[in-house]
């Protein structure tokens, strides 16, 4: 594996299978699990606010035996009080890891390319791998094979939808997916999950409509419709995207029974109606709870030197 988790693009299913284990023995609470992290801090750069990402890690390492330090947007400043170069260098001296939640996907790459520790990314504007790889862990939990489950998003062509699309293309699942006009994932991510995808055998289809996408999907997902640093958007973002909310009449297009997951924050009324949200078939609570489990995993395989072999 690579010294940075930025990206699921780079994972094998066998790396992933390997997160997803430790995982799990680590939601079973088995033994007591060794504190991999002990003597250790790690540092978390957040740029943008976060509920999950911030306190999951900040437990996680707690739990792991280690030391968390968050910098928020006034404490670093990155790259207008200091270079992201001279940050990385610096702290490389100080921590032993980084958990970085940045507006913009290359300036993770940047810090993790001037680091020479390892730099796990807690959301930028094109992915957000940990929450994927909680995403996929709780399908794992109520799928019996990840290779013919049937995923459907709607919405927005953004940061969590780039992750799925890897994910499944990583694990030979289905995706069908309906963005509005003006708002498709980017060419570079399609164009690699269809190269994936031939491997795999995973199919991942774009539909125009969302009725069509959410036909006989196992699992209905969305997202905000304006992520962090897109505010100013909003307005006509709501506008755009009529048609694509996730209401009790999109989702009974989709299997019987079907799931609900969105990664949270959640708008009700915007992208998902609430009777959908609140809803008994809504898993979003169970996917914020894995973000913990799965995040440890990987900080005790990326940060605490539990290498696979
Ligand atoms: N899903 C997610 O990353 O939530 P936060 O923005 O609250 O961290
Ligand atoms: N797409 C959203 C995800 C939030 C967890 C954003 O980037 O704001």
């Amino acid at each position: 594996m690579k010294k940075d988790f930025l990206s699921v693009k780079e994972l094998t299913q066998g790396d992933a299978w390997y997160i997803f284990d430790m995982a799990q023995q680590l939601k079973g609470g088995v033994g007591s699990f060794e504190k991999p992290l002990s003597g250790k801090s790690i540092g978390l750069i957040f740029q943008k606010p976060s509920n999950r990402t911030r306190l999951s890690f900040e437990v996680g390492i707690h739990q792991l035996g280690g030391n968390a330090i968050y910098l928020g947007p006034d404490d670093i400043q990155l790259g207008s009080r200091e270079s992201i170069k001279d940050i990385a260098r610096v702290q490389s001296r100080y921590i032993d890891g980084i958990v970085a939640r940045l507006f913009s996907h290359k300036d993770a790459i940047s810090l993790a390319k001037h680091s020479s520790i390892p730099v796990i990314n807690g959301l930028s504007d094109f992915m957000h791998p940990c929450q994927a790889m909680g995403d996929f862990f709780t399908l794992k939990e109520r799928f019996d094979k990840l290779s013919s489950v049937t995923l459907a998003y709607v919405g927005d062509g953004n940061n969590v939808l780039h992750s799925l699309m890897y994910m499944a293309a990583i694990f030979g699942s289905n995706l069908r997916y309906s963005t509005p006009p003006g708002y498709e994932p980017v060419k570079e991510v399609v164009q690699d999950v269809q190269k994936m995808a031939e491997a795999t055998k995973s199919s991942i289809t774009y539909y125009k409509s969302p009725d069509e996408a959410v036909k006989g999907a196992d699992v209905v997902y969305t997202d905000v419709w304006a992520s962090m640093g897109q505010e100013d958007e909003h307005k006509k973002r709501v506008n755009d995207f009529q048609g694509y909310q996730v209401d009790e009449a999109l989702l009974g297009k989709a299997r019987k029974d079907a799931l609900f997951m969105h990664c949270l924050p959640a708008h009700r009324g915007e992208e998902v109606s609430a009777g959908v949200i609140d809803g008994a078939n809504s898993i979003v609570v169970d996917q914020a709870e894995n973000r913990l489990h799965v995040q440890k995993a990987i900080l005790a395989i990326y940060i605490g030197g539990k290498k696979k072999r």
